[in-house]
């Protein structure tokens, strides 16, 4: 899979690992940044990692700062994005499942390192359901950013 990464300096050291562990997975990764510990502004990576994934450059994308909470609304500004801040793996199997979300934010001051790797795993091998109910819902959200 093509995989947008992104981050603040609140994660830079969850950013790198998870990546290293996606690229030996044998995804392709385009590192949005940021390239290391100094306090950076995390809507400017947000929207680095979003616009690759609404244009279709990439499949899905992955950010992450302190809490994941900043940078999961940066993302959700973009057009086409649904960012869903997971904590657990059920969430993410979720949000997959019923939200059909093209990103996942995570925070590195909140989530354990083992766990955000299993969330990333369950993120990526979750397919949407493309239940009825769910598609009629997520057309609701596009709707809502076109007013
Ligand atoms: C950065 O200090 C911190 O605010 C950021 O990483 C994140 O937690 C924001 O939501």
């Amino acid at each position: 899979m093509k995989i947008a990464m992104a981050c603040d300096h609140g994660a830079y050291q969850y950013k790198n690992e998870l990546r290293d562990m996606l690229k030996n997975e044998g995804h392709e990764i385009i590192d949005c940044g940021c390239d290391g510990s100094a306090s950076v502004d995390y809507p400017d990576y947000a929207k680095a990692a979003a616009t690759l994934v609404s244009t279709g450059a990439v499949d899905k994308g992955i950010v992450l700062c302190g809490t994941g909470i900043g940078i999961s609304i940066a993302a959700n500004k973009v057009k086409g994005i649904r960012c869903a801040l997971c904590t657990d793996v059920t969430m993410a199997k979720l949000t997959r499942e019923h939200n059909d979300a093209n990103m996942l934010a995570m925070g590195q001051r909140t989530t354990g390192i083992e766990t955000c790797k299993d969330i990333v795993h369950a993120f990526l091998e979750t397919p949407f359901s493309e239940g009825e109910r769910h598609i009629k819902r997520i057309e609701k959200i596009s709707e809502i950013e076109s007013l």
